[in-house]
């Protein structure tokens, strides 16, 4: 029996939506300390090409897929009646990256969560900076501690996913998303009072060739992919509640902008804070835990700017473990005529007892030897095995499968029905069939060691 898909109930609810899956951990977590460790300037406008050129184009085209098929990822690819059925691979692929992301996505945010309340108690009060610094390797060596966090973080999702489309993912990421959105600009016109704003500036837009790799540039593609939750058919679910005759490329260049905007000025407001109190912007991922209590703790109103800091990093979390779930839970609905509810607490119970290891992979309190013989703690084994392993090969299948398999008819309908920018199907096929592949292939082949495109270009 085929139920009737719930559809979302506006534009705007699915704007916020799906630029709530894109604006992640990524953005306000990754982007700054990648961004600082490649030199800023011409590192960003290289991840701002590569946005418009491959990241834009494969978004486009999971949601072209997703609308058409009215199935989640994997059912995208079994129900098209023009290619091997082997392609189903690509969704399971999704299914598989989103399900592992989710479990230590959870476990960040969870230190979120927990810093939030840190600041509203100010925790710092009377600690010297690196004593507010070393409060997080209390945190996140305390196993117990960092479990309930993740738990609490997982279960606050699962009960935001459970509702449905409207009622809940819609619901939920309207206020979150802009409320961050929100956050983020007053936080951001805090920033540009600081002193040490226009060395931000300068070192996020001055191209400073010196400092330049080839390999960066891949590293942007990366990141923009990842920040755009590409190839894990996130897109196609998300396309799947749209309904015929909304307009397809305009909302991919919508969400690709916004997401650009707020990698931004996520920028220019964390840089300046770091320019002004004299740190490096290489401090890497313990930016946001040690380097920023440790400022915010020296400035006037500290637990109100600082707690406001954490609220915002924890509703970027929350609307993308959203749609991580959403995408798992989806094709349990679809393939094996889930109920939502069986679905959704499966995949949040599930991911919680999978996140477990992750979360004690800093105290050591399971497997206490997969650092040595690994050479990775298990936290970072999951998130490299999806980044480097799952990502890129998911975006690669779905860019050929819908460049080269897919039937031409059925894509530019779907790309043209209904949009004001129709014009743009030959440059965007273009992109698709050529640029995207080969880039993506490109970072593969980098991340996984098997050519060193700096040695190659040298
Ligand atoms: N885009 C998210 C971010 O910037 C991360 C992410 C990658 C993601 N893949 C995803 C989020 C899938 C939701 C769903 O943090």
């Amino acid at each position: 029996m085929q139920k009737q898909r719930e559809h979302w109930s506006s534009r705007f609810g699915f704007l916020m939506a799906a630029a709530g899956s894109a604006i992640g951990l990524g953005t306000l977590w990754k982007f700054p300390y990648v961004t600082g460790n490649n030199g800023g300037g011409l590192f960003v406008l290289i991840y701002i090409a590569c946005t418009f050129l491959v990241g834009i184009p494969a978004f486009i085209a999971e949601l072209i897929l997703g609308r058409h098929s009215q199935r989640g990822a994997v059912g995208t690819f079994t129900m098209t009646h023009d290619g091997p059925k082997g392609w189903s691979i690509a969704g399971w692929l999704g299914v598989a990256s989103s399900f592992f992301i989710m479990s230590y996505y959870s476990v960040i945010a969870g230190w979120g969560l927990s810093y939030m309340f840190m600041m509203l108690n100010e925790f710092y009060v009377g600690k010297s900076p690196q004593e507010i610094s070393a409060v997080f390797d209390y945190l996140a060596s305390s196993g117990d501690i960092t479990i309930f966090w993740h738990l609490v973080f997982t279960s606050m999702t699962v009960a935001f996913v459970y509702p449905g489309i409207r009622q809940g993912i819609e619901y939920w990421s309207r206020i979150m998303t802009s409320a961050l959105l929100c956050i983020l600009l007053c936080l951001f016109f805090y920033a540009t009072t600081l002193d040490g704003f226009s060395e931000a500036i300068h070192f996020l837009f001055y191209p400073d060739l010196a400092r330049f790799k080839p390999s960066g540039a891949l590293e942007a593609l990366g990141l923009s992919l990842f920040t755009l939750s590409l190839g894990q058919g996130i897109m196609i679910t998300y396309g799947s509640y749209m309904r015929r005759g909304d307009d397809i490329p305009k909302t991919g260049l919508m969400i690709g902008f916004m997401d650009i905007a707020v990698s931004l000025i996520a920028g220019m407001t964390i840089f300046p804070i770091i320019f002004t109190f004299g740190f490096k912007p290489e401090e890497g991922e313990g930016l946001v835990f040690k380097v920023l209590p440790a400022l915010f703790s020296q400035l006037p109103g500290s637990h109100i700017v600082g707690s406001t800091f954490f609220m915002l990093f924890v509703f970027t979390a929350f609307t993308s473990a959203i749609a991580l779930v959403e995408v798992v839970s989806a094709n349990f609905i679809d393939l094996f005529g889930w109920t939502r509810k069986r679905a959704v607490i499966t995949v949040g119970a599930s991911s919680f007892v999978f996140g477990i290891p992750s979360a004690l992979s800093r105290s050591k309190g399971m497997f206490p030897r997969w650092e040595e013989i690994y050479g990775l703690t298990f936290f970072e084994t999951i998130d490299q095995l999806v980044s480097v392993w799952l990502l890129p090969i998911g975006v690669l299948l779905i860019v050929l499968y819908s460049g080269w398999r897919y039937n031409v008819k059925v894509c530019k309908e779907g790309f043209t029905h209904g949009s004001s920018l129709a014009w743009l199907w030959h440059p965007w096929r273009f992109f698709l069939r050529y640029v995207a592949p080969v880039a993506t292939l490109l970072i593969f082949l980098q991340r996984a060691g098997l050519i060193d495109i700096d040695k190659l270009l040298a």
